[in-house]
């Protein structure tokens, strides 16, 4: 243990740490009888390493190295694209301080949103390793998508994430910025690019249709992406969320009561209205079944409790977004309405509704 320790260049406490929660238990025996690693252990040792490197928890570590369908060289790829794109991000965030630093010395202050910018498409880099806990494919929305990408037989997937909404019978193609979603992309999903929508790195017309899930309120520059899925596709299809007034933010209670913070998140983004007109989309109302097995934020609207959850709030990013303080407000406020029947008293009519119109839609062009 201590001879691997120095050639791991951790401490044999770390060692025995791995050792005792199953991490990466010694297999081998010395001859006198002493527990030893073998070339095995080893192996799965340096892919812990490497994985904590990259920032995953113990527990994402544990679920890494223990799937099945991921062999040795399965994981070398994994890291090695993780490492690179971790590599971009860090050359693209001093390339933006290096230029705000001489805007500095020529006395142009940047903005805030500027500044933030150089972050920017890192969101799912700190919150995605939570997102499989509760996303996954709701049949019944599913179903509407793949519907209306009518007959085509070539798709891309922009802002791909694990691939929940991917039609298991078209040939898929999908892109998605975040190394640590890409690398949750089951084993046998479609092959996955690292790209951003705004910058489609594929010909005109290159495919039947593109489709976007739940991903365009991310997009730095949402019209943008639109027009390149309208270039690289002859069909495109967009499952999103009507955040004006009337729509997303006051029919839902959680943003009504409770989280009234989420309409700073939609100031300045274009509505669903400019966002089908950018690319002559038609707009169909999508109902959220009332037992929805995807958990986005709306989700939940007639399981109030479920927001109380951790790991559900931690698969959304509007929590994460909102910040910590608005998020603990609203959690408290919402316990206590739940246990004092102040939330049934105000949403009672819900308990009776199969499916709610919320402002969901589906763009179709
Ligand atoms: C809420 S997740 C949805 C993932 C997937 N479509 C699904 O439904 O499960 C949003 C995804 O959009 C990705 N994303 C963020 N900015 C993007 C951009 N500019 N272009 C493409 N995807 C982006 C994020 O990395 C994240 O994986």
């Amino acid at each position: 243990m201590g001879r691997v320790a120095e050639l791991a260049g951790v401490s044999v406490r770390t060692l025995h740490h791995y050792d005792e929660i199953g991490l990466v238990q010694p297999s081998a025996r010395t001859p006198v009888g002493y527990r030893a690693y073998s070339a095995d252990d080893v192996e799965r040792l340096r892919e812990v390493l490497a994985y904590r490197r990259l920032g995953f928890g113990l527990r994402e570590i544990a679920d890494l190295v223990d799937d099945p369908a991921t062999d040795a060289v399965a994981h070398l790829h994994r890291l090695r694209g993780l490492l690179v794109a971790q590599r971009d991000s860090a050359a693209a965030m001093v390339t933006a301080i290096d230029r705000e630093l001489e805007a500095r010395t020529m006395g142009i202050r940047t903005t805030p949103e500027e500044q933030l910018k150089v972050f920017g498409a890192q969101l799912y880099e700190l919150i995605g390793s939570a997102y499989p806990a509760t996303r996954r494919t709701e049949p019944r929305i599913a179903a509407r998508v793949w519907e209306a990408l009518g007959d085509a037989r070539t798709v891309l997937n922009v802002g791909a994430g694990t691939g929940s909404y991917e039609p298991p019978d078209r040939e898929v193609t999908a892109v998605e910025p975040s190394a640590v979603m890409r690398a949750q992309r089951p084993a046998g999903a479609a092959p996955c690019v690292a790209a951003s929508a705004e910058r489609l790195p594929f010909a005109d017309q290159s495919f039947d249709a593109a489709m976007a899930f739940s991903t365009i309120h991310h997009w730095q520059d949402p019209i943008a992406g639109l027009r390149e899925m309208r270039r690289v596709a002859r069909r495109v299809v967009v499952f999103t969320h009507d955040s004006s007034d009337a729509g997303w933010l006051n029919r839902f209670w959680l943003s009504r009561d409770y989280l009234p913070e989420v309409a700073d998140l939609v100031v300045g983004r274009p509505t669903v209205d400019e966002l089908a007109g950018a690319i002559g989309a038609r707009l169909e109302p999508v109902l959220i079944p009332w037992d929805c097995a995807d958990g986005f934020f709306e989700a939940y609207w007639r399981r109030p409790e479920a927001y109380l959850e951790e790991h559900v709030r931690r698969a959304v990013s509007v929590w994460t977004r909102v910040g910590p303080q608005a998020e603990r407000r609203a959690v408290e406020r919402l316990r206590e309405d739940l246990v004092s029947g102040r939330w049934a008293e105000r949403n009672g009519e819900l308990v009776g509704l199969d499916a709610a119109e919320l402002g969901l839609r589906l763009l179709v062009a």
